[in-house]
């Protein structure tokens, strides 16, 4: 036995040594690279944990935290609950979060809900706090900067818009802004910006998106001015672009600065693909630090996977500048197949860290299951359960969960789209919770 052993082991010896050269040409031209391939393949796969660059800002992942409209300021002070989600999202290693949209002027006309304001430098010391709070726990923080245009609350006092539209449950029309309007709200989107960089906010996002202001002016359906603010793509960017240029400004070239915006908004007659995309290149040239896309179809329930992929596929093609996708991101194969096959770098989710605000931390810790929203839209209906998922109530109205489908009908040359019977927002803005057929017929005027 020995003896056998020990001839096998002569064998292998002499086959070693004959064939020494031809082996080890073969791991060099063959084994090796095939292995250094792998390797290599495994390291350049793009994963959602990466830590990357946006300027000078490490982000320690490619997850943002899009806005949620905050209602926790009251009488100028954040409430607990305010810090309370701030400081569940930061530690629960979500690496950017953005603030719901923040008032820059005209705080009343946000009605009763209490949102986040920025249109005083005596807000910045109570936003101080808060910053202080995301960042010790590690996340970085944007403040998103809004002017709620057409959609004011107001009973009293003008409501800015692009043109004079009929208002929503009002006998009367929005005011179309002047020259002067135009110039001071711009002003107030600069002021609110540094206040923000003062307050130690890592950027902040413009929000151009959702039928707000600067979104009426991108739209032909709510721009009907013959100015230098209205009659083709380029004249309805101008107002964003007057914007981005003075905020830039006043915060400097290093600081960051972005926007949101409509890649569809929903209007038979509003925003273009082309218009779009004028937009964003014109943001471009202005200095825009990062290009988030957003729009109208996300308040349909069927919806599925992530709504502006194919759009932003585009977009991240023709830019250099990152964009970050947002809209029904609820899986991280989906993320890691867009990441790895396209040049979209960033997800936004907003709706799924409303009832699972740990879900990066599960996903980063290989619990990687699709993310519990249903997309049902309850949290949107604006009440006193407004951003409060429906499955952390304390009496969940399962009610609420019933499909909310589009309705179209055809009115005129128009053809609205909207969801019925009040179980969510309808579409254009200019109509209400619960349109019915009959409302739309008696609202035709709005579309002349
Ligand atoms: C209750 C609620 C409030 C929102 N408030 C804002 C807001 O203040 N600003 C904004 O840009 N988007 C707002 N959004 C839209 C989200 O940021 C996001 O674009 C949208 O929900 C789609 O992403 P999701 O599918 O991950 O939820 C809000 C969404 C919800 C559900
Ligand atoms: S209420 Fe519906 S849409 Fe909102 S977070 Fe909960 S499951 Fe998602």
């Amino acid at each position: 036995m020995i003896e056998l052993l020990f001839k096998i082991n002569l064998d292998i010896k002499i086959i070693m040594k004959k064939y020494h050269l031809i082996l080890s040409l073969y791991f060099i031209c063959y084994a090796f690279p095939l292995f250094a391939l792998l390797l290599q393949q495994k390291q350049t796969q793009k994963s959602i944990f990466d830590e990357t660059y946006l300027k000078h800002l490490k982000l320690k992942n490619r997850i943002f935290r899009a806005a949620i409209g905050d209602i926790f300021m009251k009488n100028g002070k954040i409430t607990e609950e305010g810090f309370k989600l701030y400081n569940d999202l930061s530690k629960n290693e979500v690496g950017t979060i953005f603030t719901g949209a923040a008032a820059i002027s005209d705080y009343d006309h946000y009605g009763e809900f209490k949102i986040f304001r920025i249109d005083k430098d005596e807000f910045i010391p109570e936003f101080k706090k808060l910053v202080d709070m995301v960042h010790k726990n590690g996340a970085n923080f944007m403040m998103q900067i809004n002017h709620i245009g057409i959609k004011a609350m107001n009973k009293e006092g003008p409501i800015y818009a692009p043109s004079s539209l009929p208002i929503d449950g009002q006998n009367r029309n929005s005011k179309e802004m002047t020259k002067e309007d135009i110039i001071r709200i711009e002003n107030y989107f600069a002021e609110a910006a540094l206040r923000a960089k003062k307050a130690g906010f890592d950027g902040v996002e413009i929000h151009a998106a959702h039928h707000y202001l600067i979104s009426e002016f991108l739209s032909p359906l709510y721009n009907k001015r013959t100015d230098e603010y209205g009659g083709n793509d380029e004249k309805r960017a101008r107002f964003l672009i007057e914007i981005i240029k003075k905020v830039r400004e006043k915060v400097g070239k290093e600081y960051i600065v972005g926007m949101k915006i409509n890649t569809e908004d929903g209007d038979v007659n509003g925003i273009t693909e082309e218009g779009f995309f004028k937009a964003c290149l014109m943001a471009e040239e202005a200095g825009i630090d990062f290009i988030q896309l957003s729009g109208i179809k996300l308040l349909s329930i069927k919806n599925k996977g992530i709504i502006y992929k194919d759009i932003g596929v585009k977009l991240a093609e023709k830019f250099n500048i990152p964009i970050i996708v947002t809209g029904g991101v609820r899986s991280v194969d989906e993320m890691n197949e867009v990441l790895n096959n396209s040049k979209i770098q960033y997800f936004g989710l907003a709706r799924p860290l409303m009832i699972e605000n740990d879900l990066i931390k599960k996903w980063k810790e290989g619990k990687t299951k699709k993310a519990k929203c249903v997309s049902c839209n309850s949290c949107i209906v604006p009440n006193k359960d407004y951003a409060t998922c429906i499955f952390n109530r304390k009496k969940p109205n399962i009610k609420m969960l019933e499909p909310a489908e589009f309705k179209t009908i055809q009115m005129g040359e128009y053809k609205i789209s909207y969801i019925p019977d009040g179980k969510g927002y309808t579409i254009p803005s200019l109509a209400y919770l619960g349109s019915t057929d009959d409302d739309w017929k008696k609202k035709k005027q709005y579309l002349n």
